[in-house]
């Protein structure tokens, strides 16, 4: 089994350009079906999940050109309207193919998803959705068989009972092309839903973002999108990650290509423990590390504008090592704290309760043998090992190279002693 081998204590330096978004990227992928053309992506990550992606494209008929620096869609000829369950475990993401699948074939047949296991991660909220915009259900086991009941998907009203992002995207997907109006009310604002939106308009949807304490999404169904040239936006929880890994190991870094208003969390908290940050511009932020990092009082994580959930393991690893005592309240997944025994095997002080977890910061950590449980929890891991004084072992790495494109690549840059062995 491959491992990623850190010898850590080594001080990150250096400069980092940050890799295109995995979770704006999938839906973007799979909204390319709705255009009947070719789209060329700039910025997608080199990730396994994009390549399950295309071979979903493949399967259905589309055909997919991954180049170093685009990645280029055709989905004019395609044919295809069912997904394997071999593939549809793959991922998370596979499931908004339901909605663009029914828009543009009429019907679909898919099973339910994969993905890391956060929590129970059911899609009620979906198959009400696309119930509700004039779809036919028939579920057989884990087989979803799913119909449209006249020619075209109807625009509905939708209220969310919770701000899911995969349950907003696959009704975007659904309604860019459907007849009339859809408004989704509680619907999810993360960065990469505006991302898939913005993609989408530039194809000639009509789909506007009202952000306020009901956070409603409208799309006005139009007749046909356009294919078009898009660039990804960056990935906010891979700049966390590399951001908390130079804190971790009182190291600096300036990272290039970022969006400043995507990182207001991880960069109130990093002020807050201590470090320093110089915005050169909005794409551009220096990060010096203070050697001694405070820690932050409590962190409650919630949908967006909120405090990402994504980011909640990355944090939990550096307030191990910060002064002080942390509160988390993970508010989002049920099962999100799998990473806390693999980094308790660092050394770090952590109990947990329920939805709650405390940590209170040690000064160093020691190396040890972890498994990662998931992606964002793997990538917590890593944080803890380059800290760590000693030879530190990761294994289950197909986990984090769900999310981080040559991981060892970027840290390595960045002067760390890691090696995949
Ligand atoms: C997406 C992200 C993931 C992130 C999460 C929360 C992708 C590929 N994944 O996951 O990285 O951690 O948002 O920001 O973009 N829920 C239901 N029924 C549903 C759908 C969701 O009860 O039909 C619940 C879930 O159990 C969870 C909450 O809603 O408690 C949020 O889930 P959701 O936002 O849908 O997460 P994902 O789209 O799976």
């Amino acid at each position: 089994m491959k491992k990623l081998v850190i010898y850590g204590e080594k001080k990150l330096q250096g400069e980092q350009i940050v890799q295109g978004s995995k979770n704006a990227c999938l839906p973007i992928i799979v909204a390319t079906i709705l255009t009947k053309g070719e789209n060329v992506l700039y910025r997608c990550p080199h990730l396994n999940d994009t390549i399950s992606a295309c071979k979903i494209l493949t399967m259905l008929g589309c055909s997919t050109k991954i180049n170093t620096d685009c990645l280029i869609i055709n989905t004019k000829n395609m044919y295809g309207n069912e997904i394997s369950k071999y593939l549809m475990n793959k991922m998370r993401s596979s499931i908004i193919f339901l909605g663009a699948m029914l828009a543009r074939c009429g019907e679909a047949v898919v099973y339910y998803p994969g993905g890391c296991n956060i929590g129970s991660r059911p899609i009620d909220f979906h198959i009400k959705a696309l119930k509700k915009m004039g779809v036919h259900i028939k579920k057989n086991g884990e087989k979803l068989y799913c119909k449209l009941k006249n020619s075209k998907i109807k625009g509905a009203k939708i209220q969310l009972p919770f701000p899911s992002v995969g349950a907003t995207e696959n009704v975007i997907l659904a309604a860019a092309t459907a007849t009339g109006t859809t408004t989704i009310e509680n619907a999810a604002i993360e960065p990469e839903i505006e991302d898939l939106c913005a993609y989408l308009n530039r194809c000639g949807a009509k789909i506007k973002i009202l952000k306020n304490n009901l956070n409603i999404i409208t799309i006005e169904g139009v007749e046909k999108l356009n294919s078009c040239e898009y660039t990804i936006m960056p990935d906010r929880i891979v700049a966390a990650t590399i951001f908390s890994a130079v804190a971790a190991t009182a190291g600096e870094v300036l990272l290039k290509s970022v969006d400043e208003k995507h990182l207001t969390h991880i960069l109130n908290i990093l002020n807050q423990m201590g470090c320093k940050i110089k915005k050169y511009n909005k794409n551009n932020i220096y990060l010096k590390s203070n050697e001694h990092l405070k820690a932050v009082d409590h962190i409650r994580t919630l949908p967006h504008p909120g405090f990402p959930t994504d980011l909640q393991p990355i944090v939990m690893a550096l307030s191990c090592i910060a002064n002080g005592t942390t509160v988390f309240i993970e508010t989002i997944f049920e099962n999100r704290f799998r990473h806390v025994p693999e980094l308790k095997k660092f050394g770090a002080i952590i109990e947990v309760k329920d939805k709650i977890a405390v940590t209170k910061g040690t000064p160093s950590l020691t190396a040890a043998n972890v498994y990662a449980t998931d992606l964002r929890g793997g990538a917590a891991l890593i944080v803890a090992a380059l800290k760590a004084k000693g030879i530190s072992k990761i294994y289950n790495l197909q986990y984090i190279d769900r999310g981080y494109e040559n991981v060892e690549g970027q840290f390595f840059k960045l002067g760390a002693d890691i090696f995949r062995k």
